[in-house]
């Protein structure tokens, strides 16, 4: 008889503490002491779909599109598909009243697929190529975010009616966010700095030719930004700079698009975003603003990926071996890693992990959680409490992975991709296979 039999109110005292800024809302421990998420054991997903599998609850994601709508009722929200798209994501975010951000004919062909109506996607990238500005514009999308001098004359040249642009500035803002992802700041590859008047000339090319319609500008400060009061400075300088565009050509900009980047918690207590806060600050900022240049509030539009998404998944993984290196680390390897979720190779972006198949009351371990893959740095997770009774077939859950994980995907090694499995109410279903060697084997032409 184990401790648990004899005393069983010890199970909520003992389980892993899965935090819910962390994990999915739905998130629980059954009867088995399995974590579930929404009604579906995680064991159970990595048993039927094999491992490792991104679980992506519905019902979360969807929240989170409303809590959005809510808390921001007059603005356009744009789910930024490079978060995670697939044809059931763009039909959840549409059926909930978001609008959809997508970066290359690939995104938009998902989009469209999945019937999102055209004139609600807005098409962003810093390198369109024609194939995709001819695509963009075949399909009638709604608005298009230029973001380079040869893209306003490719576009005009490939427009057959007049479109509905915005023009992608740099607003000079440092969000202190990781270096590959800090985008509001003038020396990177997206848009035009404001500084110097590089984004002025923009605007100054853009309203000179007649088949491009200027109806605002957009600016995106970077990832996982945490403090709002970058985004009242970012206000400030966008409303400043429509004001002298009013000044300069007599026209008045009626959106302004202030993208993504609303930071999320990844391990218990990491600092996240916060919403209301978020829209006091806009509104504020806009009342300011407005009132100083006398400039009529635009709309604004927000474009959140990874806030929508990202704490709707998790990635279930098995172990392989633990291995206890003498005078070293103990590493617990699993059948994923990098190619699954290469954020820790490129950001050195830090994980919550816990063992999901089963309730131990072995003493916590200190361990590494390495991935599969042929690279040193294929760790998933360092440093991370564990039970020290961790052995080969343990399924071990990694939460906030519904964003930028699927979507930043690779082979390597050739590792097929995970499938994506959705949950909701007790069930779940695939929504992207796994992808297999025959797959892989698939691309090859010749031998
Ligand atoms: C233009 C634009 N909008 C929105 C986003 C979404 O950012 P996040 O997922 O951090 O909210 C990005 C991310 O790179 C972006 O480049």
């Amino acid at each position: 008889m184990t401790l648990l039999e004899i005393f069983p109110s010890l199970r909520s005292a003992m389980t892993p503490r899965l935090d819910p800024a962390v994990w999915p809302a739905s998130t629980h421990v059954d009867d088995h002491d399995r974590i579930t998420v929404a009604g579906v054991a995680l064991a159970d997903i990595a048993d039927q779909y094999g491992t490792p599998s991104y679980v992506l609850d519905e019902l979360d994601l969807r929240h989170r599109c409303r809590t959005y709508r809510e808390v921001f009722p007059e603005a356009e929200i744009a789910y930024a598909g490079k978060a995670l798209l697939t044809r059931a994501v763009a039909t959840w975010v549409t059926e909930e009243g978001l609008s959809l951000d997508v970066c290359s004919a690939g995104e938009l062909a998902i989009a469209l697929s999945a019937g999102v109506n055209p004139r609600r996607i807005i098409m962003h990238g810093n390198a369109k190529t024609p194939a995709e500005l001819s695509a963009a514009r075949d399909a009638g999308v709604g608005r298009i975010v230029i973001d380079s001098h040869a893209e306003i004359t490719l576009l005009a040249a490939t427009l057959t009616r007049r479109q509905n642009v915005l023009v992608r500035v740099t607003p000079g803002i440092d969000a202190h966010t990781h270096r590959a992802v800090a985008t509001g700041v003038t020396d990177q590859k997206f848009g035009f700095p404001l500084e110097h008047g590089q984004a002025d000339e923009a605007v100054r090319r853009v309203l000179g030719q007649p088949r491009l319609n200027l109806i605002g500008l957009h600016c995106h400060l970077g990832s996982q930004i945490t403090e709002v009061e970058h985004f009242r400075t970012a206000v400030d300088r966008m409303i400043a700079q429509m004001a002298q565009i009013r000044i300069d050509h007599g026209t008045i900009l009626t959106e302004l698009n202030l993208g993504g980047g609303h930071g999320i918690s990844y391990v218990c207590g990491d600092p996240q975003l916060d919403l209301s806060s978020l829209a006091a600050t806009l509104d504020d900022a806009l009342d300011d603003a407005c009132a100083r240049h006398r400039f009529p509030r635009p709309r604004i539009t927000l474009e959140p990926g990874r806030a929508v998404a990202g704490r709707a998944g998790v990635t279930v993984y098995r172990v392989v071996s633990v291995k206890h290196v003498t005078g070293g680390r103990t590493f617990v390897c699993v059948d994923g890693g990098m190619s699954d979720n290469p954020r820790v190779a490129l950001y050195g972006a830090h994980y919550s992990v816990a063992l999901a198949n089963r309730h131990s009351i072995a003493a916590p371990a200190v361990v590494t959680v390495a991935g599969r893959h042929c690279e040193a740095g294929d760790e998933l997770a360092v440093d991370v409490q564990l039970p020290s009774d961790l052995h080969p077939g343990d399924v071990l859950a990694v939460p906030g992975t519904g964003a930028y994980h699927h979507s930043l995907a690779s082979t390597y090694n050739a590792v097929g991709r995970p499938p994506i499995v959705a949950v909701r109410d007790g069930r779940s279903r695939e929504l992207i296979r796994r992808e297999t060697v025959e797959d892989l084997l698939r691309r090859e032409v010749s031998g």
